[in-house]
């Protein structure tokens, strides 16, 4: 039980990497706090581990909304006493458009959804580390945000992913000391709904990797799911690939 009695926040786990990582913690002996907008799809993955014996609530809602990363974090309290950690994962890639083309909107919703909402989050669960006396913070960052990774109109995208690197950064700095560690992972290609269904696109997508193949969700987790474990008590600040060679490649 590499999670055993942690009580953790995962946000975007109404399908794709938060989901498998729902599956995953849970089986892993984790208390789980769920949060996305699709509230019909939360409840599914929280029936589903419910159903296997796990522990997990949920609610929904949307992460750039300040009150609703605090209510996240009051659930966890009200529900399981307190708060060891997060996986701040939801995020959204917008419309790919080279600058001149990109809508504005587009900009500010791919900047809030992404990166804002790595700050409010962060804001709204410290405290709650701070009282528990430390704990790990997940973000889910990408490879695009290193490099365009090959592919095109990335630029509202690969500014929030590397803005999120910053950010991580500097909340690792600040509060080591308290014993709370923070990281991003970097996931490649994976294969959930923000890869679209298109073969051809995934073929493509898969080229791109040394591995010639995109993630399957549950890979991604398994990186989460030590970030967030005892065994990564020396890891913080950092940003760790799990991307099947990519920047291996394009470094
Ligand atoms: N798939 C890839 O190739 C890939 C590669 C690198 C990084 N990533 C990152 O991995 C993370 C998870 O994405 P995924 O691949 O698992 O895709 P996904 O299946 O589309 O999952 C995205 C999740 O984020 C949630 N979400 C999006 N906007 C939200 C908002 N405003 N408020 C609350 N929840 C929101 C979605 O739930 P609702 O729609 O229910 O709100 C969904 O649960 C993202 O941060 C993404 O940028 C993905």
């Amino acid at each position: 039980m590499e999670l055993d009695a942690k009580t953790l926040i995962i946000t975007g786990a109404s399908s794709g990497i938060g989901a498998a990582a729902a599956l995953l913690f849970a089986a892993e002996g984790a208390n789980l706090v769920l949060g996305a907008r699709r509230g019909a799809e939360l409840q599914q993955v929280a029936d589903q581990i419910s159903e296997s014996g796990g522990r997990a609530v949920c609610l929904a809602g949307d992460v750039t909304d300040e009150a609703y990363a605090k209510a996240l974090v009051a659930l966890a309290q009200s529900e399981f006493g307190g708060l060891d950690g997060a996986f701040n994962n939801a995020g959204m890639m917008g419309d790919m458009a080279p600058a001149p083309e990109m809508a504005l909107s587009n900009w500010q919703a791919v900047i809030e959804t992404n990166l804002t909402s790595a700050f409010l989050a962060a804001q709204a669960q410290l405290p709650a580390l701070r009282k528990a006396g430390g704990g790990s913070l997940v973000f889910t960052g990408s490879f695009v945000g290193i490099s365009n990774g090959g592919l095109p109109g990335m630029g509202a995208y690969a500014a929030s992913k590397a803005g999120l690197a910053g950010l991580v950064r500097s909340l690792a700095a600040d509060h080591a000391a308290e014993g709370i560690r923070v990281s991003a992972l970097l996931p490649g290609g994976t294969m959930t709904a923000m890869a679209g269904d298109d073969p051809d696109a995934h073929a493509f997508i898969s080229g791109l990797h040394p591995v010639k193949r995109m993630a399957a969700p549950k890979e991604i987790a398994q990186a989460a799911m030590f970030l967030l474990s005892d065994r990564a008590s020396f890891v913080t600040g950092g940003s760790m690939a799990v991307d099947g060679g990519m920047a291996v490649r394009l470094l």
